[in-house]
Protein backbone atom coordinates (compact mmCIF):
# COMPACT_ATOMS: atom_id res chain seq x y z
CA UNK A 1 0.00 0.00 0.00
CA UNK A 2 1.21 3.29 -0.96
CA UNK A 3 0.13 6.21 1.82
CA UNK A 4 -1.02 9.58 0.29
CA UNK A 5 1.31 12.63 0.20
CA UNK A 6 -1.12 14.14 2.19
CA UNK A 7 0.03 11.93 4.78
CA UNK A 8 3.51 13.48 4.57
CA UNK A 9 2.14 16.98 4.97
CA UNK A 10 0.47 15.81 8.07
CA UNK A 11 3.18 14.93 10.05
CA UNK A 12 2.50 12.90 13.39
CA UNK A 13 1.13 15.93 15.30
CA UNK A 14 3.61 17.46 17.86
CA UNK A 15 1.62 16.75 20.81
CA UNK A 16 1.29 12.77 20.08
CA UNK A 17 5.47 12.94 20.13
CA UNK A 18 4.78 14.95 23.36
CA UNK A 19 2.34 12.09 24.68
CA UNK A 20 4.99 9.53 23.61
CA UNK A 21 7.82 10.72 25.69
CA UNK A 22 5.70 11.52 28.91
CA UNK A 23 4.89 7.81 28.80
CA UNK A 24 8.12 7.16 28.70
CA UNK A 25 9.44 9.50 31.64
CA UNK A 26 6.90 8.13 33.74
CA UNK A 27 7.58 4.72 33.06
CA UNK A 28 11.12 5.82 33.68
CA UNK A 29 9.19 7.33 37.59
CA UNK A 30 9.94 10.67 36.30
CA UNK A 31 7.26 12.83 38.38
CA UNK A 32 6.23 14.63 34.96
CA UNK A 33 4.29 18.43 35.17
CA UNK A 34 2.76 18.55 31.45
CA UNK A 35 2.38 22.13 30.73
CA UNK A 36 2.60 21.41 26.65
CA UNK A 37 -0.93 20.68 25.51
CA UNK A 38 -3.50 23.43 26.44
CA UNK A 39 -6.14 20.75 27.55
CA UNK A 40 -8.07 22.28 30.59
CA UNK A 41 -8.11 21.31 33.67
CA UNK A 42 -10.82 23.09 35.39
CA UNK A 43 -14.02 20.95 35.26
CA UNK A 44 -17.18 22.53 33.77
CA UNK A 45 -20.09 23.57 35.84
CA UNK A 46 -22.45 21.30 38.02
CA UNK A 47 -25.57 21.87 35.88
CA UNK A 48 -23.11 21.39 32.75
CA UNK A 49 -22.07 17.84 33.92
CA UNK A 50 -25.66 17.04 35.32
CA UNK A 51 -27.45 17.97 32.42
CA UNK A 52 -24.86 14.94 30.22
CA UNK A 53 -25.92 12.71 32.57
CA UNK A 54 -29.38 13.13 32.58
CA UNK A 55 -29.25 13.34 28.78
CA UNK A 56 -27.17 10.42 28.21
CA UNK A 57 -29.67 8.36 30.02
CA UNK A 58 -32.36 8.15 27.44
CA UNK A 59 -32.67 6.39 24.94
CA UNK A 60 -33.61 8.92 22.77
CA UNK A 61 -30.40 10.29 23.24
CA UNK A 62 -28.55 7.83 20.74
CA UNK A 63 -30.03 8.67 17.46
CA UNK A 64 -28.21 10.48 15.05
CA UNK A 65 -28.19 14.09 15.73
CA UNK A 66 -27.88 14.77 11.89
CA UNK A 67 -28.53 18.81 12.84
CA UNK A 68 -27.99 20.93 15.29
CA UNK A 69 -30.70 21.44 17.77
CA UNK A 70 -32.47 24.73 17.03
CA UNK A 71 -32.01 25.73 20.76
CA UNK A 72 -28.62 25.29 20.16
CA UNK A 73 -28.05 27.67 17.58
CA UNK A 74 -30.35 29.94 19.43
CA UNK A 75 -28.34 29.85 22.08
CA UNK A 76 -25.29 30.87 20.39
CA UNK A 77 -26.85 33.53 18.45
CA UNK A 78 -28.13 35.02 22.25
CA UNK A 79 -24.42 34.58 23.76
CA UNK A 80 -22.91 36.57 20.45
CA UNK A 81 -25.57 39.54 21.09
CA UNK A 82 -25.18 39.26 24.96
CA UNK A 83 -20.94 38.68 25.19
CA UNK A 84 -19.73 40.68 21.92
CA UNK A 85 -23.26 42.71 20.62
CA UNK A 86 -23.55 41.21 17.61
CA UNK A 87 -26.43 40.47 15.43
CA UNK A 88 -26.27 36.71 14.53
CA UNK A 89 -29.33 34.93 12.82
CA UNK A 90 -29.32 31.53 14.60
CA UNK A 91 -30.95 29.64 11.58
CA UNK A 92 -28.82 30.96 8.88
CA UNK A 93 -25.42 32.46 10.42
CA UNK A 94 -24.76 29.14 13.12
CA UNK A 95 -23.01 25.82 12.37
CA UNK A 96 -22.04 24.11 15.52
CA UNK A 97 -18.68 21.69 14.86
CA UNK A 98 -17.42 18.98 16.99
CA UNK A 99 -14.99 21.17 18.91
CA UNK A 100 -13.37 23.75 16.24
CA UNK A 101 -10.39 21.35 15.75
CA UNK A 102 -12.88 19.43 13.35
CA UNK A 103 -14.21 23.09 12.13
CA UNK A 104 -10.76 24.57 11.03
CA UNK A 105 -9.43 21.06 10.19
CA UNK A 106 -12.68 21.00 7.81
CA UNK A 107 -12.46 25.17 6.88
CA UNK A 108 -11.12 25.77 4.08
CA UNK A 109 -12.98 23.12 2.19
CA UNK A 110 -15.60 25.16 1.19
CA UNK A 111 -13.94 28.05 -0.50
CA UNK A 112 -10.89 26.45 -1.96
CA UNK A 113 -9.76 24.43 -4.48
CA UNK A 114 -6.44 22.50 -4.79
CA UNK A 115 -3.68 25.07 -5.55
CA UNK A 116 -5.17 27.61 -4.28
CA UNK A 117 -3.68 29.94 -1.84
CA UNK A 118 -4.48 30.29 1.86
CA UNK A 119 -2.75 32.53 4.02
CA UNK A 120 -1.45 31.56 7.64
CA UNK A 121 -0.12 33.71 10.39
CA UNK A 122 3.75 32.13 11.37
CA UNK A 123 3.78 30.71 14.26
CA UNK A 124 0.06 29.48 13.83
CA UNK A 125 -2.49 26.84 16.06
CA UNK A 126 -1.53 23.96 14.14
CA UNK A 127 -5.08 23.11 13.02
CA UNK A 128 -5.18 25.85 10.78
CA UNK A 129 -2.47 24.10 8.98
CA UNK A 130 -4.20 21.30 8.88
CA UNK A 131 -7.60 22.75 7.20
CA UNK A 132 -4.91 24.46 4.48
CA UNK A 133 -3.44 20.87 3.89
CA UNK A 134 -6.61 19.07 3.80
CA UNK A 135 -7.62 21.41 1.02
CA UNK A 136 -4.49 21.10 -0.57
CA UNK A 137 -4.14 24.57 -0.89
CA UNK A 138 -0.65 26.56 -1.46
CA UNK A 139 0.25 28.03 2.34
CA UNK A 140 1.66 31.57 2.19
CA UNK A 141 2.61 32.50 5.76
CA UNK A 142 2.86 36.07 7.11
CA UNK A 143 5.16 36.35 10.34
CA UNK A 144 4.27 37.71 13.10
CA UNK A 145 7.18 38.59 15.19
CA UNK A 146 8.21 40.42 18.66
CA UNK A 147 9.01 43.78 16.71
CA UNK A 148 5.54 44.29 16.14
CA UNK A 149 3.86 42.79 19.01
CA UNK A 150 3.37 39.20 17.16
CA UNK A 151 1.14 40.92 15.38
CA UNK A 152 1.04 39.89 10.91
CA UNK A 153 1.65 43.21 9.15
CA UNK A 154 -0.52 42.98 6.08
CA UNK A 155 2.30 44.92 4.03
CA UNK A 156 4.46 41.91 4.54
CA UNK A 157 2.00 39.89 2.42
CA UNK A 158 3.67 40.24 -1.36
CA UNK A 159 1.06 41.84 -3.88
CA UNK A 160 0.72 38.40 -6.31
CA UNK A 161 -0.11 36.75 -3.05
CA UNK A 162 -3.06 38.98 -2.07
CA UNK A 163 -4.18 38.43 -6.02
CA UNK A 164 -3.97 34.68 -5.68
CA UNK A 165 -4.90 34.04 -2.01
CA UNK A 166 -8.55 33.21 -1.58
CA UNK A 167 -8.93 32.38 2.30
CA UNK A 168 -7.13 33.74 5.09
CA UNK A 169 -6.87 32.76 8.57
CA UNK A 170 -6.34 34.64 11.93
CA UNK A 171 -6.78 33.81 15.37
CA UNK A 172 -5.97 36.91 18.27
CA UNK A 173 -6.03 36.28 21.27
CA UNK A 174 -3.50 34.38 20.10
CA UNK A 175 -2.50 30.86 20.39
CA UNK A 176 0.88 30.86 20.98
CA UNK A 177 1.90 34.35 21.18
CA UNK A 178 -0.54 35.29 22.91
CA UNK A 179 -0.93 38.50 21.24
CA UNK A 180 -4.31 40.56 21.32
CA UNK A 181 -4.95 42.82 18.39
CA UNK A 182 -6.74 46.14 18.72
CA UNK A 183 -9.81 46.76 17.04
CA UNK A 184 -8.04 49.18 14.30
CA UNK A 185 -6.70 45.53 13.65
CA UNK A 186 -9.82 44.17 12.56
CA UNK A 187 -10.49 47.17 10.65
CA UNK A 188 -7.86 46.92 8.08
CA UNK A 189 -8.14 43.14 7.96
CA UNK A 190 -11.74 43.94 6.73
CA UNK A 191 -10.61 46.68 4.01
CA UNK A 192 -7.98 43.94 2.47
CA UNK A 193 -9.69 41.05 2.65
CA UNK A 194 -12.52 43.39 0.52
CA UNK A 195 -9.92 44.69 -1.55
CA UNK A 196 -8.03 41.39 -2.87
CA UNK A 197 -11.51 39.12 -2.27
CA UNK A 198 -10.19 37.01 0.20
CA UNK A 199 -12.79 35.36 2.82
CA UNK A 200 -11.49 35.58 6.16
CA UNK A 201 -11.56 32.64 8.96
CA UNK A 202 -11.26 33.98 12.47
CA UNK A 203 -10.54 31.79 15.18
CA UNK A 204 -11.58 33.34 18.74
CA UNK A 205 -11.01 30.42 21.11
CA UNK A 206 -9.80 32.85 23.95
CA UNK A 207 -12.03 35.54 23.53
CA UNK A 208 -13.26 34.68 27.14
CA UNK A 209 -9.74 34.13 28.72
CA UNK A 210 -8.34 37.96 29.06
CA UNK A 211 -6.41 39.43 32.16
CA UNK A 212 -6.48 42.47 33.86
CA UNK A 213 -9.36 43.14 32.99
CA UNK A 214 -9.46 43.55 29.63
CA UNK A 215 -12.55 42.52 27.79
CA UNK A 216 -11.95 41.06 24.24
CA UNK A 217 -14.39 41.26 21.11
CA UNK A 218 -15.35 39.86 18.50
CA UNK A 219 -13.95 39.57 14.30
CA UNK A 220 -18.04 40.10 13.52
CA UNK A 221 -18.26 43.30 15.63
CA UNK A 222 -16.69 44.99 13.00
CA UNK A 223 -18.33 46.91 10.05
CA UNK A 224 -18.33 44.57 7.01
CA UNK A 225 -16.80 41.55 9.09
CA UNK A 226 -20.23 39.28 7.49
CA UNK A 227 -19.56 40.04 4.14
CA UNK A 228 -16.21 38.48 4.56
CA UNK A 229 -15.76 35.87 6.68
CA UNK A 230 -16.68 34.22 9.64
CA UNK A 231 -15.55 33.47 13.37
CA UNK A 232 -15.03 30.24 14.81
CA UNK A 233 -15.51 29.62 19.01
CA UNK A 234 -15.15 27.08 21.36
CA UNK A 235 -16.69 25.99 24.60
CA UNK A 236 -13.52 23.71 25.43
CA UNK A 237 -11.65 26.49 27.03
CA UNK A 238 -14.16 29.11 28.50
CA UNK A 239 -16.70 26.23 30.32
CA UNK A 240 -14.39 23.53 30.54
CA UNK A 241 -15.46 21.42 27.78
CA UNK A 242 -12.67 20.26 25.69
CA UNK A 243 -13.51 16.83 25.95
CA UNK A 244 -17.32 16.95 24.98
CA UNK A 245 -15.89 18.72 21.26
CA UNK A 246 -18.61 21.38 21.16
CA UNK A 247 -17.76 24.82 19.06
CA UNK A 248 -19.13 27.06 16.15
CA UNK A 249 -18.91 28.71 13.31
CA UNK A 250 -20.75 32.00 13.21
CA UNK A 251 -20.74 34.90 10.64
CA UNK A 252 -21.20 35.01 6.50
CA UNK A 253 -24.36 32.85 5.85
CA UNK A 254 -23.04 31.19 2.50
CA UNK A 255 -19.93 30.24 3.71
CA UNK A 256 -21.90 29.03 6.99
CA UNK A 257 -24.39 27.03 4.56
CA UNK A 258 -21.55 25.79 2.86
CA UNK A 259 -19.75 24.25 5.91
CA UNK A 260 -23.23 22.47 7.02
CA UNK A 261 -23.60 21.16 3.88
CA UNK A 262 -19.83 19.96 3.78
CA UNK A 263 -20.44 18.83 7.36
CA UNK A 264 -23.62 16.98 6.27
CA UNK A 265 -21.68 14.63 4.11
CA UNK A 266 -18.90 14.02 6.52
CA UNK A 267 -20.72 13.55 9.85
CA UNK A 268 -23.77 12.89 11.52
CA UNK A 269 -23.72 15.86 13.84
CA UNK A 270 -22.95 15.66 17.95
CA UNK A 271 -24.23 14.09 20.22
CA UNK A 272 -27.17 15.12 21.66
CA UNK A 273 -26.13 15.31 25.62
CA UNK A 274 -23.68 17.82 24.51
CA UNK A 275 -25.52 19.69 22.80
CA UNK A 276 -28.15 20.09 25.60
CA UNK A 277 -25.28 21.17 28.20
CA UNK A 278 -23.86 23.06 25.62
CA UNK A 279 -26.84 25.28 25.67
CA UNK A 280 -26.93 25.14 29.53
CA UNK A 281 -23.01 26.35 29.05
CA UNK A 282 -24.49 28.96 26.83
CA UNK A 283 -26.87 30.19 29.00
CA UNK A 284 -24.89 30.10 32.11
CA UNK A 285 -23.91 33.37 34.37
CA UNK A 286 -20.99 35.08 32.81
CA UNK A 287 -19.10 34.86 35.98
CA UNK A 288 -18.43 31.62 35.98
CA UNK A 289 -16.16 32.34 32.79
CA UNK A 290 -14.79 35.12 34.79
CA UNK A 291 -13.47 32.89 37.37
CA UNK A 292 -12.02 30.53 34.88
CA UNK A 293 -10.21 33.54 33.73
CA UNK A 294 -9.41 34.76 37.17
CA UNK A 295 -7.63 31.39 37.78
CA UNK A 296 -5.73 31.27 34.62
CA UNK A 297 -4.50 34.35 35.65
CA UNK A 298 -3.30 33.79 39.15
CA UNK A 299 -1.09 30.83 37.29
CA UNK A 300 0.24 33.24 35.25
CA UNK A 301 1.10 35.69 37.70
CA UNK A 302 2.84 32.48 39.57
CA UNK A 303 4.42 31.02 36.70
CA UNK A 304 6.08 34.67 35.28
CA UNK A 305 6.95 35.77 38.87
CA UNK A 306 9.21 33.00 39.89
CA UNK A 307 10.79 32.34 36.57
CA UNK A 308 11.21 36.34 37.15
CA UNK A 309 12.79 35.90 40.87
CA UNK A 310 15.32 32.86 38.49
CA UNK A 311 16.25 36.17 36.54
CA UNK A 312 14.16 34.61 33.35
CA UNK A 313 12.41 37.93 32.17
CA UNK A 314 9.07 36.87 30.63
CA UNK A 315 6.14 39.38 29.23
CA UNK A 316 2.76 39.15 31.16
CA UNK A 317 0.18 37.46 28.45
CA UNK A 318 -2.98 39.63 28.23
CA UNK A 319 -5.18 36.90 27.27
CA UNK A 320 -5.52 32.70 26.31
CA UNK A 321 -3.81 29.70 28.70
CA UNK A 322 -0.18 30.19 27.30
CA UNK A 323 3.41 31.75 28.47
CA UNK A 324 5.25 32.21 25.08
CA UNK A 325 8.82 32.65 26.16
CA UNK A 326 11.81 33.36 24.41
CA UNK A 327 14.35 30.97 25.80
CA UNK A 328 17.24 32.13 27.72
CA UNK A 329 20.10 33.82 25.38
CA UNK A 330 22.34 31.36 26.73
CA UNK A 331 20.34 28.94 25.60
CA UNK A 332 21.15 29.95 21.81
CA UNK A 333 17.48 29.69 19.43
CA UNK A 334 17.69 25.83 19.57
CA UNK A 335 14.10 25.74 21.14
CA UNK A 336 13.52 22.03 20.15
CA UNK A 337 17.33 21.17 22.03
CA UNK A 338 16.01 23.30 25.25
CA UNK A 339 12.78 21.72 25.58
CA UNK A 340 14.83 18.18 25.45
CA UNK A 341 16.64 19.26 27.92
CA UNK A 342 14.12 20.38 30.18
CA UNK A 343 12.11 17.59 29.60
CA UNK A 344 14.86 15.48 30.76
CA UNK A 345 16.57 17.30 33.70
CA UNK A 346 13.22 18.84 35.40
CA UNK A 347 10.17 16.76 33.99
CA UNK A 348 8.80 19.31 32.56
CA UNK A 349 7.00 19.42 29.17
CA UNK A 350 6.64 22.49 26.89
CA UNK A 351 6.44 23.02 23.45
CA UNK A 352 9.08 24.46 20.71
CA UNK A 353 7.97 27.26 19.59
CA UNK A 354 9.32 25.92 16.16
CA UNK A 355 6.42 23.60 16.08
CA UNK A 356 3.93 26.30 15.60
CA UNK A 357 5.74 27.59 12.21
CA UNK A 358 9.62 28.56 11.98
CA UNK A 359 9.17 32.04 13.41
CA UNK A 360 8.19 30.30 16.48
CA UNK A 361 12.59 29.50 16.56
CA UNK A 362 13.76 30.13 19.96
CA UNK A 363 10.75 30.15 21.81
CA UNK A 364 8.51 27.72 23.64
CA UNK A 365 5.17 28.02 24.66
CA UNK A 366 4.26 26.56 28.44
CA UNK A 367 0.15 25.84 28.94
CA UNK A 368 -0.74 26.59 32.05
CA UNK A 369 -2.87 23.69 32.67
CA UNK A 370 -1.79 23.06 36.10
CA UNK A 371 -2.47 23.74 39.47
CA UNK A 372 -1.04 26.76 41.09
CA UNK A 373 1.10 24.53 43.34
CA UNK A 374 2.17 22.51 40.36
CA UNK A 375 3.07 25.66 38.19
CA UNK A 376 5.07 26.74 41.30
CA UNK A 377 7.21 23.26 41.22
CA UNK A 378 7.68 23.45 37.43
CA UNK A 379 9.00 27.12 37.93
CA UNK A 380 11.33 26.28 40.32
CA UNK A 381 12.49 23.32 39.49
CA UNK A 382 13.14 25.29 35.83
CA UNK A 383 14.63 27.86 37.96
CA UNK A 384 17.05 25.55 39.94
CA UNK A 385 18.00 23.79 35.69
CA UNK A 386 18.65 27.80 34.45
CA UNK A 387 21.09 28.15 37.57
CA UNK A 388 22.67 25.04 36.70
CA UNK A 389 23.82 26.51 33.47
C1 LIG B 1 -6.44 28.68 18.79
C2 LIG B 1 -7.17 27.40 18.98
N1 LIG B 1 -8.18 27.12 18.17
C3 LIG B 1 -8.87 25.97 18.29
C4 LIG B 1 -8.54 25.04 19.24
C5 LIG B 1 -9.30 23.76 19.30
O1 LIG B 1 -10.24 23.79 20.29
P1 LIG B 1 -11.50 22.83 20.33
O2 LIG B 1 -11.40 21.87 19.19
O3 LIG B 1 -11.42 22.13 21.63
O4 LIG B 1 -12.70 23.70 20.19
C6 LIG B 1 -7.50 25.28 20.12
C7 LIG B 1 -7.13 24.30 21.14
O5 LIG B 1 -6.14 24.39 21.83
C8 LIG B 1 -6.79 26.50 19.98
O6 LIG B 1 -5.77 26.81 20.79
Amino acid sequence: MRLSSLMNDLSSGIFSQIAQEKAQLKANGVDVIDLSVGTPNIPPMQCIKQTIANEAMKDESYVYAIDDLPELKIAAAQWYKRRYDVDIDAQSEVCAVLGTQEGLAHCCLPVIDPGDTVILQDPCYPAFFVGAALARAQIFRVSQRAENGFLIDLNDIPKDVARRARLMIVSYPNNPTTAVAPPAFYDELIAYAKKHDIFVIHDNAYSELAFDGLRVGSFLNHEGAKDIGAEFNSLSKSYGYAGARLGFCVGNSKYVSALKQLKSNTDYGIFLPVQRAGICALQSDECVVRETAAAYERRRDILIGAFASHGWQIDKPRATMFVWAKIPEKFGTDDVKFVQRLMQETGVLVVPGSAFGSCGHGYVRMALVQSEQRILTAAERIGAFLKGQ
